[in-house]
């Protein structure tokens, strides 16, 4: 069967992993979360105080990016691929609020930003792939056969958000979770480099108002289309 490239971006916390995820078990498809690798990154950069809430040190970043290796391993009793970092498994450690906060500061470097996107690109380059992100439609794989674009209000995302982090015994109040939704909107729209817009050919799904299992279905019907166009 015919295979394509799937390019999931849009705001954060609109679910695009789920799907991604998703449609991936379904289409035995690889799926590349590049959310992870920014993460991963930011990461690495608390962990030398390279980067905090109100600093960042732009060139040691840079010139330590030849130190980050960063590899996902697929988990079989997850059914996603995890994130590693220097051979250590930091796929829990890089969904901290606490990353979340500084995560946009380092994405915003185009050093950072041409070392991943590489990568993707060679993660990607057999098709058969499902990657989410900001850029993947636009910068990415520009030519990617299905384009979909997330959104849904920064209410319900921030809802989402905190009852993630709360399960997870994450101590964090809503008005922070929507803070940083919002904060994070603002510097991914307005950064210099590949800013989160929507590619002209990317189809738009809201998800403020469907359910899981109603986008699902929506977007694998896109899917089938375009395997059987
Ligand atoms: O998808 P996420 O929330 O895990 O992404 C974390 C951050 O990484 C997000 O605030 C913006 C950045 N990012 C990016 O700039 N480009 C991507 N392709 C993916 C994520």
């Amino acid at each position: 069967m015919k295979k394509i490239t799937i390019a999931i971006d849009g705001f954060s916390s609109t679910g695009k992993s789920t799907l991604a995820k998703q449609l991936a078990n379904v289409l035995g498809y690889v799926y590349v979360d590049t959310g992870a690798m920014y993460r991963a990154v930011t990461f690495y950069a608390m962990q030398n105080n390279w980067v905090s809430e109100n600093h960042l040190d732009k060139e040691v970043i840079i010139s330590n990016l030849n130190h980050v290796n960063l590899k996902f391993q697929y988990n079989a009793d997850l059914g996603f691929a995890e994130m590693y970092l220097n051979d250590t498994n930091v796929e829990q450690a890089i969904r901290t609020l606490e990353v979340s906060q500084n995560v946009s500061k380092v994405a915003e470097i185009s050093e950072v930003r041409a070392k991943l996107v590489q990568q993707q690109q060679e993660m990607g380059k057999e098709k058969g792939v499902v990657m989410d992100g900001r850029d993947i439609g636009t910068v990415v794989f520009p030519n990617a056969e299905l384009k979909i674009f997330m959104t849904a209000s920064a209410e319900t995302r921030a809802e989402r958000r905190f009852k993630e982090l709360t399960e997870k015994g994450q101590r964090v109040t809503f008005e922070e979770v929507l803070e940083n939704v919002q904060q994070r909107d603002y510097i991914d729209t307005h950064r210099d480099d590949s800013p989160l817009v929507q590619a002209e050919d990317a189809i738009v799904v809201d998800n403020s108002t469907l359910s899981k299992e109603e986008q699902f279905n929506l977007v694998l019907q896109l899917v089938n289309d375009k395997i059987n166009s």
